[in-house]
């Protein structure tokens, strides 16, 4: 009987032993597996990387997983989290960003990642890039984004003289919208009229090396694009004016000009060279020249108070990207 009870007991005993064992194997397993999973989470190795566990926490809030590989691959860098709340932010760049700020310790962020986005941290005529032409009204032409010498814009028609002087040339869709944009105006009392538009690459020579002949080389840059690097090579810019008020010089303290800047996007067009913008567009302030973007982009443009170097960089080449 003694005997008997004492085997249950020991049964009993080693049964408890083998569960606590069980338990004992499955608590440190799980101990060691969320230690692995921690090991693996972009919290651990970007407090691994040298950020404090409030930076990992704001850095993983504000980022995708894609920012976060960057992060790790660049040395530490508190600004980092500046630099992602841009709107404007781009992965692809942050690197040039910090390198930006590095040299230029006054700038803000938003304009380092405006800067940046369009290029201005590299020299112009030094960064050349094929204009991509498959974009048709998007296609950008700027002082990086060039036309080859033999790009013709298919589509031109000649604009009738109720709209432009003689000799002037769009390509059709703009033709079409700026024939809405004239009856608009005219309703509101202003007369456009169009001086120049579409210029092949050799009269935008012309017109370049003619202002370098005046003005010198730098001035000249500020006005002129060098040929290859203008947008009248596109028949999708204009340089309108107002039959009242067509000198360059005034032009942008006429009513016609703040007609346009207020309305021109409800037909398709942005204001190209915006006043104060002549660091990203490259450009001094022009209140007559115009560019065809299609009205949806226009008004993107408009609202954010954008210029197109800094919408085709975050919307159409950084969205290919994502
Ligand atoms: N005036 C503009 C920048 C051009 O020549 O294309
Ligand atoms: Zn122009």
């Amino acid at each position: 009987m003694k005997k008997k009870y004492k085997i249950k007991k020991k049964v009993l005993y080693s049964g408890l032993i083998f569960i606590g064992i069980i338990f004992i194997a499955i608590f440190l397993s799980l101990k060691i597996y969320n230690n692995y999973k921690y090991k693996q989470s972009y919290e651990y190795k970007l407090i691994e990387h040298g950020y404090t566990l409030e930076q990992a926490k704001e850095l993983e809030k504000n980022s995708k997983e894609k920012d976060l590989n960057q992060i790790l691959k660049l040395s530490r860098n508190e600004n980092i989290i500046t630099f992602l709340k841009e709107k404007y932010y781009i992965t692809n760049n942050l690197e040039r960003y910090l390198n930006y700020q590095d040299k230029n310790k006054d700038t803000s962020t938003k304009d380092i990642v405006a800067i940046v986005n369009v290029n201005r941290d590299f020299d112009y005529y030094k960064h050349d890039i094929d204009s991509d032409i498959s974009k048709n009204e998007l296609l950008l032409v700027n002082k990086y984004y060039k036309l080859k010498e033999d790009f013709e814009p298919i589509n031109l028609v000649n604009i009738s003289n109720k709209y432009a002087y003689q000799n002037n040339q769009v390509i059709s869709i703009v033709n079409d919208a700026f024939v809405s944009m004239w009856n608009a105006a005219n309703e509101n009392g202003y007369k456009l009229i169009i001086n120049s538009s579409y210029r092949s690459y050799k009269s935008q020579d012309d017109v370049y090396n003619n202002l370098k002949a005046s003005k010198g080389e730098k001035n000249a840059d500020k006005q002129a694009a060098r040929p290859g690097y203008s947008e009248h090579q596109t028949g999708l810019a204009i340089d309108v004016f107002e039959i009242n008020n067509q000198l360059t010089s005034t032009f942008k303290d006429s009513e016609a000009y703040t007609w346009l800047k207020n309305n021109a996007y409800l037909y398709g067009f942005i204001e190209r060279y915006p006043e104060d913008k002549e660091n990203i567009t490259g450009y001094a302030f022009e209140s007559w020249h115009y560019r065809y973007v299609g009205i949806e982009v226009a008004k993107i443009i408009h609202d954010e108070d954008i210029t197109y170097d800094e919408y085709y960089a975050y919307y159409i080449e950084n969205q290919a990207n994502n």
